[in-house]
């Protein structure tokens, strides 16, 4: 009971734990992505508060401050709040009461096989994550996904088996709830929806594929519902499920995007992360970004100016990676296996181009800090653009599960 992925619009949803000011890591890693998928697709970024709650509901006090600061590195970065929606998870209710309806069919050993569970318990052993909340955490991540009927969600490789578990659960609940009980009468409301024209138009094309298996009127039929501007989802659906009859499906499957592991390689040569303390803020100013690199560990090998060394063993070339031309690149190699240049010289072109790529989103982040009550305005739009689409999908689900009773 698939939908066939070319019928659905291209919604992309990702989230993200908020955990404050932003580094250069983020940026790379995930946020430059979704600045290019929002000017190709529908999308929606959240701000993933009740997630951390499952691991920090010890000490919840700073959430709201970090949710703060990395939704203005978001925009800062580029994220544009005209073309996606950007929002708290917290402030879409919704997201909850999806988590709860699933959860009754959501069947325990899924959530126990999820490798991140065991993973996280040992790896965050002085927290307590023997909870129900922790549990169920995919699943609550499977709610964020499918409240929206998001086909694409970008994630990095960890994340990979929450899409999993999500389509799964899909999957179930199409299974389960999927007989819309009133499909046909909805159905046929839907056709309404398009028009006397269109409408006669479709029952003649949906007529040629059932009666004799045509398959260009279902094609056409298809185009002719996929440019009807005036249709929710839901209908939208319901008018691909009555053409072929498969019926509806309520949840999609989402797809994961793989985002390619982030190459950013932190001030020590680890990956960047700010446990590790080796991080470049988004907001780092020249000054803070020169002493950081100058300071950044080089070949050991090269103790002296007079040393040669070897890009390999050095971190910043693999910042030279990120940052340089071809040009740049070689005079690197060259010169640190000749010894022709020192340290300081091949470390002021990476100094160049980290500051050039921070300097606007300072200027930026600067901009938004100084005017919080935009960012809470943006925020509040964002918060009810995502209302309105998951409250379609909730009241579909209700209906679906026979909650709609009054
Ligand atoms: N679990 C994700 C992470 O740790 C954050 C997240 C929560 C998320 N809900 C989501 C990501 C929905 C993608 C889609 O990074
Ligand atoms: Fe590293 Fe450059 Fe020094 Fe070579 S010259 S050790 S690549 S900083």
């Amino acid at each position: 009971m698939t939908t066939p992925s070319a019928l659905v619009p291209k919604r992309v949803l990702s989230g993200m734990r908020p955990t404050g000011q932003l580094h250069l890591g983020h940026y790379h890693g995930v946020v430059k992505n979704w600045v290019k998928l929002q000017h190709e697709y529908d999308c929606y970024f959240f701000v993933a508060d009740w997630h951390a709650l499952t691991t920090d509901y010890e000490s919840p006090h700073r959430l709201s401050e970090y949710s703060w600061e990395m939704v203005i590195d978001w925009l800062a970065a580029g994220v544009n709040p005209g073309s996606a929606k950007v929002f708290i998870q917290s402030r879409v209710p919704e997201h909850a009461e999806l988590h709860l309806l699933l959860s009754m069919m959501t069947p325990l050993g899924w959530l126990e096989r999820v490798p991140t569970y065991k993973d996280q318990q040992e790896k965050l052993r002085e927290k307590d994550l023997a909870t129900y909340g922790f549990l169920g955490y995919p699943l609550l991540q499977s709610a964020d996904i499918l409240i929206y009927k998001s086909t694409m969600v970008p994630v990095g490789e960890d994340q990979v088996s929450h899409i999993e578990l999500t389509r799964e659960v899909a999957r179930r609940f199409n299974y389960l709830y999927g007989r819309e009980p009133n499909f046909e009468d909805n159905a046929l409301a839907a056709v309404k929806k398009m028009g006397k024209k269109n409408s006669k138009l479709y029952q003649e094309l949906r007529k040629k594929f059932q009666e004799q298996g045509d398959q260009e009127a279902l094609a056409t039929a298809r185009e002719l519902v996929k440019s009807q501007q005036n249709l929710t989802l839901g209908d939208r659906e319901r008018l691909f499920g009555y053409l072929d009859g498969t019926g509806k499906v309520i949840l999609p499957e989402p797809q994961a995007l793989l985002t390619v592991a982030s190459k950013m390689p932190g001030l020590d040569g680890q990956k960047m992360s700010k446990s590790y303390g080796n991080t470049i803020t988004l907001r780092e100013d020249r000054a803070s970004i020169e002493q950081k690199v100058r300071t950044m560990p080089t070949d050991p090998a090269r103790v002296r100016r007079t040393d040669p060394g070897d890009p390999d063993k050095c971190p910043v070339w693999q910042l030279h990676q990120v940052y340089s031309n071809p040009e740049t690149k070689q005079w690197v190699q060259k010169g640190c296996r000749e010894a022709g240049i020192g340290c300081l010289d091949c470390k002021q072109p990476v100094i160049d181009a980290i500051d050039a790529e921070l300097a606007p989103m300072r200027e930026r982040a600067l901009e938004y800090q100084q005017n919080p009550t935009l960012v809470r305005k943006i925020l509040t739009e964002g918060c009810e653009q995502a209302r309105t689409v998951a409250k379609e999908t909730l009241d579909e689900v209700r209906q679906a599960m026979g909650l709609n009773y009054r």
